[in-house]
């Protein structure tokens, strides 16, 4: 078969083959079997080299109106199927309008988050970094390092989860201190929130809860800083008529150590259900870092002093917000949850 003859027929079979076509995508397989890299019309472009350079030119021209015809062909057959094809969509698809609309429901933050969120904005304000430590301690961080040797009657303040003889879940976040005051000197200025676990269950307690911890050292700071700090956090979390007391009390790793109280934001201090009729409440523990713990980290403790705090994140929204049962920070119902919106 010459060349003509074998472009003729290639012709034949496309009339044919046209004719048949009732879809684009059968198309689409026409195009690759005559136009594709691989198709008919190719493979006779590629055999030029058989014939001879005489004739080269005018097979050339043919060849090439062959591959215009063709294309030609089937641009005109794609274009009367897409608007068949068009045509037959729109007469299935049909839009009802008068269907009610998907409603999908915003989200909230959990109050445990949006007071963390909060937290953490105050204190970054005043240039705390944030550190996060393990949940998984041991001994000497949660207990030994803070000043609170085996035997010692503090470790009952804190029923603590054994995981084995030296692993426990930590008890408090103040155990990120020592991670953090071992490998750095002062000035340290570090906010350290996380979750804590205590052997504890009941309408105010939970056997895991959150805490946020601070810890600030450097020259000369004394505890008129803490309560300077304090103030300014209270003022911003609780309101700009809020006061704040500092209470005697002990804990290992602070000397001093006091329990911080606010004003009743409720009241205003006068008294009422919130505050037992008090005018105050207790938010959170702190003090003065013990200098045997800073030694212990081996910071020098004649030329730095630091103070620390440590406040549960629970007891702030359950204030903050007057949620009156712990229980229900933990359940996640979303009709709880949606309430809280920043
Ligand atoms: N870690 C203490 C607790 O969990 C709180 C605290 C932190 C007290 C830092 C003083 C300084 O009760």
């Amino acid at each position: 078969m010459n060349v003509q003859e074998k472009i003729k027929k290639i012709e034949e079979q496309i009339e044919a083959a046209v004719a048949d076509v009732k879809s684009s995508k059968t198309l689409l397989d026409l195009k690759l079997r005559f136009l594709g890299k691989t198709g008919e019309i190719s493979a006779l472009l590629k055999n030029m080299r058989d014939i001879p350079p005489e004739q080269r030119p005018q097979m050339g021209k043919l060849l090439n109106a062959l591959r215009q015809w063709t294309e030609e062909k089937f641009d005109k057959l794609e274009s009367g199927l897409k608007q068949l094809e068009l045509k037959a969509r729109y007469s299935q698809e049909k839009i009802d309008v008068t269907m009610p609309a998907n409603i999908t429901e915003d989200g909230a933050y959990h109050p445990n988050t949006l007071i963390r969120n909060e937290l953490i904005s105050i204190f970054s304000g005043m240039g705390f970094e944030i550190f996060e430590g393990p949940e998984i301690e041991n001994d000497y961080y949660n207990f030994t390092a803070l000043n609170t040797p085996k035997d010692h009657p503090a470790r009952d303040m804190q029923d603590t989860f054994y995981l084995a003889e030296d692993l426990l879940l930590r008890t408090q976040t103040s155990a990120g201190q020592i991670r953090v005051m071992e490998k750095k000197q002062p000035p340290i200025k570090i906010l350290s929130p996380g979750k804590v676990y205590r052997s504890d269950d009941d309408a105010t307690h939970s056997p895991m809860f959150s805490q946020m911890e601070g810890l600030v050292v450097d020259k000369g700071i004394t505890l008129c800083d803490l309560k300077g700090m304090l103030d300014e956090f209270a003022r911003k979390i609780f309101g700009g008529a809020v006061k704040t007391r500092l209470r005697p009390s002990y804990f290992p790793f602070t000397e001093p150590s006091v329990e911080v109280d606010v004003s009743c934001f409720e009241c205003g201090g006068n008294g009422c259900r919130l505050c037992k009729g008090t005018g105050w409440i207790e938010v959170l523990g702190a003090g003065m870092v013990n200098r045997h713990v800073l030694e212990g980290c081996g910071i020098d403790a004649d030329e730095y002093t630091g103070f620390a705090f440590g406040m549960g994140i629970e007891r702030i929204a359950m204030l903050k917000y007057g949620i009156n049962n712990m229980k229900l920070l933990f359940e996640g119902d979303t009709r709880f949850l949606k309430q809280f919106k920043d």
